[in-house]
């Protein structure tokens, strides 16, 4: 690893994904979201026919994937964020998908990437490691205004299920876990707007510079 890298964390809706764009505009670095790939692996997968338990099948999916392929808004909505889940417990299909998250990690520049395992597994010698979270029921509230803002008919309750379910898997499959690095510094965005949360990242980035 060459450049300055910034490993972004956390569960669902923690607000890693707004945090880590506005890290990479502030330090003019390119930005990598991996939890994309995964999204992508699910909904292609779905496209095909094939079965989220089909190790084999969502492995061909994943090497296939380029990064081309990655602007589909399908792979954005609640249904993607499930089916990327139940792909990404399979180790095969992480395997595959590693080689284009370190190669994004070995830009010469840096880069910030985001996700579940980036400090753990995918840049393990990043210099700066954030692992952004909040409550489950303050996640469920921005995911659910994000969604309904997308003209998704969903409810509240059913997305403070498909976030707790969602942070059981991610949390408790055996390979890369979702699990904050030992020397990643902790975010709790719970109490804070996205601006105090923004600001708070970039004081922790600057600590590790
Ligand atoms: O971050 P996002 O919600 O888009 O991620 C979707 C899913 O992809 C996660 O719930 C997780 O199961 C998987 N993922 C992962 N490792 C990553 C990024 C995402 O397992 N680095």
């Amino acid at each position: 690893m060459s450049g300055f890298v910034i490993a972004v964390d956390g569960p669902a809706a923690s607000g890693k994904g707004t945090i880590a764009t506005r890290l990479a505009q502030t330090y003019d670095l390119a930005m990598l979201d991996t939890g994309l790939l995964y999204r992508a692996v699910g909904v292609l997968l779905a496209r095909h026919g094939g079965d989220f338990d089909d190790v084999e099948a969502a492995t061909r999916v994943a090497r296939e994937l380029t990064a081309d392929m990655l602007t589909d808004p399908a792979f954005r909505t609640r249904e993607a964020g499930e089916a990327a889940s139940r792909v990404a417990v399979h180790p095969p299909v992480r395997l595959a998908l590693r080689e284009m998250q370190q190669d994004f990690a070995r830009r010469p520049d840096g880069a910030v990437i985001d996700g579940r395992d980036i400090g753990t597994v995918i840049a393990p010698e990043a210099p700066a490691k954030l692992y952004v979270t909040a409550r489950p029921e303050v996640r469920a509230e921005r995911r659910f205004k994000q969604l309904r803002g997308q003209g998704e008919a969903v409810t509240f309750e059913d997305i403070l299920e498909d976030i707790r379910k969602r942070d059981e898997r991610d949390g408790g499959r055996a390979d890369s876990p979702m699990i904050q690095a030992p020397d990643a510094v902790l975010l709790d965005t719970s109490e804070m707007t996205i601006e105090q949360a923004t600001d708070a990242a970039r004081r922790i980035v600057e600590a590790a510079r």
